[in-house]
């Protein structure tokens, strides 16, 4: 069996060689491109030169000119060494490598017709022998050679220097990319497309050309993109004082993709989905999910290129605040609670999971198999809670003063998460020792509140505890910003009193919970005040306070950040959910409750909001608040309880709400979205409340059909396939053959059927894979598909296995042709721990059987590690 070693964050050494430029010729052929690197390079230290090279030929070597002969130089499986090296000199390596034949999509590989690259985080090395580390910055120059006329784009980072056709059929392009760069940002596409073109003006008067490439056909659906990308230039001038830098943007969208994006220095590369978007084949979340990664692939060129990180295990330096950053433009760009919740859902779904799994590991990982199993929620989105705290604990004007500093000292270097802390520190005179360990200690810490009456207002205290993650048993206790208010019960703000407090500019007040336990003295005119702890979710931990039904519907009602009135919504089902869990009972609404809901539903606030109060926690959601095995069956049945209850309830508004905030004419705007979202959430409880008459078939049947765009009618095709209602299968035939031609939609379609919290769904997905449309050579299909089922808790861990088992052979066949993609999928296998025995038992085999694979991928192994160990 092999045994991928680990890299310690501990073991850093600063690099022996340094990299000054590098010219790069590619010969572009199908399953034999020549590669020639001509590297300028000088020693630093007294070892030998050990370059990266992963499934590369190397055809020939030469040292200052003079070709090397075999024993001059050590070839190992992933290595080139030489010895005895001047202070200076120049080194050519010729490789060839077979990019056609590249189903890991890492590298140089074809995506349908075009050549394109992927190099983050260590693709580089299946281009040709490099220093492959972030470190290492050079200034590429890049020379591409390609038919001319199957490829009439040529593309790579930087500048246009020379561009002209060859006399053999061929054509060449030059490009100069003067800001040196590590290797991770190097890019190439050559191509056949369609091209729209924009120019933006910087605020200092320059302008730049902006390019986004497209398959033929699709360039009417990138405007909303241009739009984004130009929004995100303007925004980032404004909010950060950030300036592009090169004299061109391009991007680039394919359809085989891995992950969303890449920031390539002035070369972006984009999964499709986050470019192509229109009414017709894009939903209003694919539209704001295009904004989002417009913008954060834009952001990286302050924060990732210029400022890069020093090894793999800063990823969160650029990550977590790039992340940080996109969030905040897209709050800006529409309604900012409404964001703030999808960011909370995410963390509380996905990221609490990740806290709570073997692979658990803190925003600055301490050791590494493979780097490609690190772009996670922790180092994403939990990274970008750790900078909003700093934000929460410093002030806007604070954090910015901080983000200057940061750009001031490290522009164009390689850092760490140190470096940026030490940043905020200094240029704010505070000491944030303790905050590091929010980069050092994995886990979700559990916060308890107890709230105690006093003659003159009230304490509280608070205790705080993380529970033990794979490696860190003994966790310290974190510096916490507590964001609080507190209402009487009429709904009114209560002011208060004390030094523990400060009004923060949220207008909550701030309290920086420090200690283990900390109890607060508070004078309020109330002793029994309704609080609203965390508001804006001012940290990623779990609340475990025990509140009234009747505070909770006091905030519902009243409270005036928006995110406390959803927040109280959410506590208020996970209360009833939980309750019933426990008692083995029907989740019941109060009388109280339901009429709350029911005013929620007429209440004068955004109806996107309205939407998201009304929905209660996912079955995954609810899973992470069970602290024992997961009771699967259960969650199920009570979440159905639940979901059928808030129906009934909200029956008659919600018949009204449909009629009121259905569109006569598809608009894009904040409004129009916010105004769908609701329409077809009352269409969806509407249905729910009456599965079974056919006006409601008829009136999902209408709204289907009436539909002038994707949302609503994928809302229509959502509400007949989760309800299982009898149209369900004539909708997703009429779907699949209108969309057949469209990869993008039908990924929904296949992701529709995955989603169905139903025992059946199992059979319906070993369908689904020998469907011809199905395949597993594209990310985004096995995404829809299986990482859609793996996420179906009531379906994917059927008592009987079968979904394990179907989820099992997909990821023996993807270890050998895509192990990135093996290893997203694996995750729910991993997590054997959380379930019942029989369920162990049996993932344990498989997993066992996995790992028993002859070429086991060190992306597999290192989660398979994790969880049998
Ligand atoms: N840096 C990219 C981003 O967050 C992430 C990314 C894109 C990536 N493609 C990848 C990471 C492939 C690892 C492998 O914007
Ligand atoms: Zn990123």
């Amino acid at each position: 069996m092999s045994q991928h070693v680990a890299k310690l964050r501990s073991d850093y050494r600063a690099p022996a060689y340094v990299i000054d430029t590098v010219e790069l010729e590619f010969h572009l052929h199908d399953s034999a491109t020549r590669v020639l690197n001509t590297m300028h390079i000088r020693r630093v230290s007294e070892q030998p030169l050990q370059l990266n090279g992963e499934h590369v030929q190397l055809v020939n070597l030469w040292l200052d000119g003079h070709l090397l002969q075999p024993h001059e130089y050590q070839l190992s499986a992933n290595l080139l060494q030489l010895q005895n090296l001047p202070e200076q000199f120049v080194l050519s390596v010729e490789t060839v490598i077979n990019p056609s034949e590249n189903s890991a999509l890492e590298g140089l590989y074809k995506s349908a017709g075009a050549f394109c690259t992927q190099c983050e985080a260590e693709g580089f090395r299946r281009i040709s022998y490099y220093l492959d580390r972030p470190d290492v910055l050079a200034v590429f120059t890049t020379t591409i050679y390609a038919d001319a006329k199957q490829f009439p784009y040529l593309l790579s980072n930087g500048n246009l220097i020379e561009q002209r056709h060859l006399d053999d059929g061929r054509a060449m392009a030059i490009w100069h990319d003067p800001h040196p760069k590590p290797a991770y940002l190097f890019a190439l596409v050559a191509g056949d497309f369609d091209r729209i073109d924009d120019v933006f003006v910087t605020q200092s008067g320059r302008t730049v050309q902006l390019q986004i490439y497209v398959d033929h056909g699709n360039a009417e659906r990138a405007h909303y993109a241009m739009q984004s990308l130009k929004r995100a230039m303007r925004w980032d001038e404004q909010r950060f004082g950030y300036e592009y830098d090169l004299d061109i943007y391009m991007i680039v969208a394919v359809d085989f993709f891995n992950m969303g994006a890449m920031e390539n220095k002035g070369l972006n590369i984009f999964n499709s989905k986050y470019v192509l978007a229109d009414a017709k084949t894009a939903t209003d979340q694919d539209f704001i999910n295009v904004e989002s990664v417009i913008g954060h692939e834009y952001f990286h060129n302050w924060t990732g290129n210029r400022i890069t990180c020093r090894d793999w295990f800063q990823l969160s330096l650029k990550e977590g605040l790039t992340v940080f950053r996109d969030q905040e433009f897209s709050a800006d760009m529409s309604s900012p609670a409404v964001h703030r919740i999808q960011a909370i859902k995410v963390i509380r779904s996905h990221q609490f999971n990740e806290d709570a799994s073997p692979m658990a590991h803190p925003i600055r990982p301490d050791k590494v198999v493979e780097m490609n199993n690190f772009y996670t929620v922790t180092v994403y989105n939990k990274g970008a809670e750790v900078i909003r705290m700093q934000h929460c604990l410093l002030g806007e004007q604070g954090f910015m003063r901080g983000m200057r500093a940061y750009t001031e000292r490290h522009d164009g270097q390689a850092v760490t998460c140190e470096d940026f802390i030490r940043a905020m520190e200094q240029a704010n005179d505070r000491d944030l020792s303790q905050f590091r360990r929010w980069y050092s200690q994995a886990g979700t810490p559990h916060v308890q509140v107890e709230q105690q009456a006093t003659a003159t207002g009230f304490t509280l205290t608070f205790t705080q505890q993380t529970p033990a993650t794979p490696g860190q048993t003994d966790k310290q206790p974190q510096h916490i910003p507590v964001l609080l208010s507190a209402y009487d019960a009429n709904g009114e703000l209560l002011p208060l009193y004390s030094d523990a407090l400060v009004r923060h500019e949220s207008a909550s007040y701030l309290f920086e919970l420090r200690e283990r336990q900390q109890t607060i003295t508070i004078t309020c005119r109330e002793q029994r005040p309704v609080l609203a702890l965390f508001e804006n979710f001012s940290a990623p931990v779990k609340l475990e306070y025990q509140q009234h039904e009747a505070d909770l519907l006091v905030l519902l009602a009243h409270a005036k950040q928006p995110v406390t009135r959803w927040e109280a919504a959410q506590r208020l089902y996970t209360e009833l959910l939980l309750e019933a869990l426990q008692h083995n009972t029907a989740p019941q609404l109060s009388d109280a409750a339901v009429s709350a809901l029911q005013q929620l539903c007429g209440a004068d606030i955004d109806p996107a909001l309205r939407a998201l109060a009304l929905v209660p926690p996912s079955p995954e959601e609810l899973a992470e608040h069970c602290s024992g095995l997961i009771p699967v069956e259960q969650i199920a049945v009570v979440s159905r309880q639940l979901r059928d209850s808030i129906a009934y309830a909200i029956a008659a508004p919600c018949a009204q709400l449909y009629v009121r905030y259905r569109q006569a004419q598809y608009q894009l705007s904040a409004e129009a979205i916010a105004a769908r979202s609701l329409s077809n959430l009352a269409l969806y409880y509407l249905s729910a409340a009456a599965p079974n008459d056919a006006a409601t078939w008829q009136r999902v049947m209408r709204h289907y059909q009436q539909a002038d765009n994707l949302t609503d009618q994928y809302a229509a095709l959502q509400t007949a396939v989760h309800l299982q209602l009898p149209i369900a299968a004539q909708l997703l035939t009429e779907f699949a053959e209108q969309w057949q031609q469209q990869p993008l939609v039908m990924d929904k379609w296949f992701a529709v059927q995955a989603q169905v919290p139903a025992a059946e769904t199992v059979e319906r997905v070993e369908q689904l894979l020998q469907h011809p449309l199905f395949t597993l050579a594209n990310p985004n299909r096995v995404y829809a598909l299986l990482a859609t089922f793996g996420r179906n808790l009531v379906s994917f861990h059927r008592q009987d296995g079968a979904g394990y088992r179907i989820f099992t052979a997909a990821i023996k066949q993807l270890n050998s042709s895509n192990p990135q993609v093996a290893a997203r999928l694996i995750t729910p296998l991993t997590q054997w721990q959380r379930f019942s025995n029989e369920r162990q038992q049996l993932l344990r085999q498989l997993l066992t059987e996995l790992r028993q694979l002859p070429n086991l991928a060190a992306d597999l192994e290192e989660k398979i590690n994790a969880s049998l160990n």
